[in-house]
This record gives C-alpha cells, structure tokens and sequence, in this order.
C-alpha cells in the first residue's frame, strides 16, 4: 500500500496537542460574534492570513489573544469536540491533550467552565466512538511559580481526571529549574511529569526537565543533539520525545522540513514521536506531519510503523492496553 494510505489509515496515537492550539478560524470567529469579542481581523481569510511567525513568542503572542473567544462551558465543548472529530477523520485512537488553566482563569473563566466542556465532549467521544484520551494540564512558564502552585490547587477537584501536568509557553529565560518545588509536589499527589524542553531552548533545559522535574516525556526535545552525552542518555533511558514538525517548521526552530533531525533520532534508536502541537496555527493537523516527513525526508514505511508504534510506546496508557495497539 503507498505509504499516504497507510498514514490516513493505521491507527495513531497522539501525545502533544495543546486543545487551545487546536481552535479552527471559523469557530474563532463564530465564538467572537457571539460573544461581542473584536478580533483584529474582517474575516476567517484575514484570521489565516495572520499565522505567520517569526518565532515561538510570535505565535504564542496571536495563540493567548485567540483563546479570548472561548468563554463559557458550551466553547470548550465545541473546541474539544472539533479536535475529537479530527482524530476519527485521521483514525488517532488515543489521543493524551494538553490544557492550559492559566490563559482562562486570569480571564475569570474558572475550571467549572473549561472542565466541564472538556469532559461532556471526551465522554461523548468515548460514547459514539469509542475515542481514548488523556488529560494533561500544563503550567505556563512566564508566569511565577507560585502561580503554578495555586493553578495545582484549584484542580484539586479534577485530579481524577488529569494524567499529567506539563510545562508550556515561553522557554527561554524560564528554565524548568524555576519550577523545581512546584513539580516535586506533581510528583507528591502521583501525576506524570512533562515538559517542553529543548525547543528553542538548549540541551542543558532538556537536562534540567530529567534531573530537576523528573519528567516521563520531554515535549520536543529537538535540541537534544548539542549535547552528545544527552543524546546517548535518551537512547539509553528509552526517554520519549513528543516532536513536532511543522510546528519547528512555523516557529522557525528548522529553517527547512528536510533540515529536521527526527529520523536521525529515530535510527539512533531514541524513542521519538510524531505530533501536531498546535494544528491550526501550524497549517496541519497530526497525518499531515507524517506526510510532510515522507515528502521532504523520505520517510519510509518501516519508519512511519516505528514512529506509530513509539507513539503508545510512549503514551501513559496501561501497559495492557498499549500491547492492544502495538
Ligand atoms: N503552547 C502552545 N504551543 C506551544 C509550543 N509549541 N511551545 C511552547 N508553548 C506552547
Ligand atoms: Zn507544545
């Protein structure tokens, strides 16, 4: 079978998306006329016109300012459930997503709104089509560790319902040692540990996020290869990285999508993964990233099945039922 066919229909999983990354210009724009929001754009054209970055502060600078239309509980349905219905589209059957509290609660949108949006449209996923998914929260990282901690606390009631807690937005001048005690108490209550590391950020971030926090996956995690002692440390550990092409591609972490090392990383034997991060701002969602790694790197169909077996491979589902997949 050509290797298109078999990206649209073997099952996936995926491991980095952040839901607020995932909101289509058309809902934008829906919700903004609902809600009475100016945007700073005439149309849903104009809304797509604007996603071009020069950097990762360039995007996340338009991301906050979009996620200003989500505003009551029925959004956060619709934002979840638009997602949701893309992995049936492009058959990812598990799917681990992360929230960001922050950008709605200093907006005075509390986690009784966003939670319960979420919920109502994973539990009818479950329902229709028996869609597998996980919750992450992330922290973000220009804000002030104490503010993490009062983020952990107000979740209280919904640790059941998250598996991990990450670590996102702007990386460098924020290392993951400014939120060492934060994420020992993760750790405390039995939550996975993430975090985006080593995105623009160098190797000794990516080293702080293992010996500092402690984490399960490192979130991109491109930059690993400045450091060859890292590198041989990930092989050695089998420590995932949730990689993002076209996202490195669009926030200009990799000048060209040939120029991008995952395969290389890949047949040194450390477990990679393919992921969207944020899709509608990155111009694809998650099969599109598989396509463009076989157009411009030649991925080969022994890759893909690797890249998609790494993808429950390193997914914090039991252990029973990643052997279901693998
Ligand atoms: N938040 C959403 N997307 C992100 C990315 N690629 N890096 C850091 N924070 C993010
Ligand atoms: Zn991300």
């Amino acid at each position: 079978m050509a290797i298109e066919k078999l990206i649209q229909s073997l099952p996936k999983a995926e491991l980095h998306l952040h839901i607020e990354g995932s909101l289509e210009p058309a809902l934008m724009w829906q919700l903004a006329n609902k809600h009475q929001v100016v945007l700073p754009y005439q149309s849903v054209a104009e809304i797509e016109a604007a996603y071009q970055f020069e950097d990762l502060q360039s995007f996340l600078d338009l991301y906050y300012a979009g996620a200003d239309v989500l505003r009551d509980e029925d959004d956060f349905f619709q934002l979840m459930w638009s997602y949701l219905n893309k992995c049936r589209q492009e058959n990812i059957v598990h799917a681990e997503i992360m929230f960001d509290p922050q950008t709605h609660t200093e907006r005075g949108i509390g986690f009784e709104v966003f939670m319960a949006g979420f919920e109502r449209a994973i539990a009818q996923a479950r329902q229709q089509w028996g869609m597998s998914t996980l919750l992450i929260m992330s922290f973000l990282r220009h804000l002030p560790e104490a503010d993490a901690f009062s983020t952990l606390e107000e979740a209280r009631p919904y640790y059941d319902q998250i598996a991990a807690i990450g670590l996102d937005s702007s990386e460098l001048g924020h290392p993951p040692e400014k939120f060492e005690r934060v994420f020992a108490r993760v750790r405390e209550l039995g939550l996975k540990v993430v975090a985006h590391a080593g995105e623009e950020g160098p190797a000794d971030y990516i080293w702080q996020a293992i010996k500092l926090l402690e984490v399960d996956r490192i979130d991109h995690g491109v930059n690993c290869q400045q450091d060859q002692k890292l590198v041989e440390y990930l092989i050695q550990q089998q420590l995932p990285l949730t990689v993002c092409p076209l996202s490195n591609l669009k926030l200009k972490v990799i000048e060209k999508m040939d120029h991008h090392n995952i395969l290389q990383l890949l047949e040194a034997g450390m477990l990679v993964t393919v992921n969207s991060d944020d899709p509608t701002y990155f111009g694809g969602y998650l099969n599109e990233n598989y396509r463009q790694l076989h157009a411009a790197l030649g991925m080969n169909t022994a890759q893909l099945k690797q890249l998609l077996i790494n993808s429950f491979k390193a997914s914090f589902l039991p252990e029973s039922q990643k052997q279901h997949w693998i």
